[in-house]
């Protein structure tokens, strides 16, 4: 008999409001893997240090921080809890998404963080995991079995983004506007890819998919089709 087959890591890259959310679960549910968002781990780390008052841009304090903390996912990667508090709710903001986007250059966040997702990666209980960030093809998981980086001109991500705070089913209507949301993604963007320590920037051995023209099933199409030209599906 062989060996039990090695669990595989999808690394799904790209800046914010480009989909890799709502693509990463569903490639997740399509395949049964696990769905890990770490754009949710940098959020909670964020809010959670916000809410003891830390300086968000201070790596000493961070660091000591962290040593305090428990991070981990429930409803297969839908909800982050932080030493048991559900912050599920919370990291979804636009000023959760600016302080993540400070807290996450800080290298002690970082090393924390990253270590504890390649644990998660490789968990050999599970067939496989679609992984979501920003450096997950270029650090996390240098040696994944199919990188995706996803890219969508700067409208497109404002509209998509302005949605994601504005659901079907709300009973207001958002008060963010398309403005808002624009100097928001700019402004994170240009943090992330600028910064020192695993900027968001492309692996060389990935796929990009340019999303702006694209619905979400073609999208999801396209990766399928990447796993089978690798072969990871049949
Ligand atoms: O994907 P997101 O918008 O939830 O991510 C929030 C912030 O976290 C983003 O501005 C940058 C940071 N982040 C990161 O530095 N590395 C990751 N792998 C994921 C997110």
């Amino acid at each position: 008999l062989n060996a039990k087959t090695k669990s595989i890591v999808i690394a799904i890259d790209g800046p914010s409001g480009v989909g890799k959310s709502t693509i990463s679960k569903l490639v997740a549910k399509r395949f049964a893997y696990d769905y890990v968002d770490t754009g949710a781990m940098y959020r909670a780390v964020a809010i959670a240090a916000s809410d003891k008052g830390l300086n968000l841009d201070i790596d000493s304090a961070l660091a000591e921080f962290c040593k305090t903390i428990e991070i981990h996912f429930e409803d297969n990667g839908t909800k982050v809890f932080v030493n048991d508090v559900d912050l599920s709710e919370r990291i979804r903001t636009p000023k959760a998404g600016e302080q993540a986007s400070r807290s996450s250059a800080l290298p002690s966040v970082r090393d924390f963080l990253i270590s504890l997702q390649q644990k998660m990666g490789r968990d050999p209980g599970s067939s496989g995991v679609v992984m979501e960030g920003r450096d997950i093809g270029t650090i996390v998981f240098k040696d994944a079995e199919l990188k995706i980086y996803l890219d969508a001109d700067e409208k497109t991500r404002t509209r998509r983004r302005h949605g994601d705070y504005s659901p079907p089913q709300a009973t207001q209507a958002s008060s963010i506007t398309l403005d808002e949301v624009e100097n928001e993604l700019a402004g994170r963007d240009k943090r992330d890819r600028e910064r020192k320590h695993s900027p968001l920037r492309m692996a060389e051995n990935a796929a990009l998919i340019d999303t702006t023209d694209l619905t979400i099933d073609e999208v999801v199409e396209r990766i399928v089709g990447l796993m089978k030209e690798k072969e990871i599906i049949a």
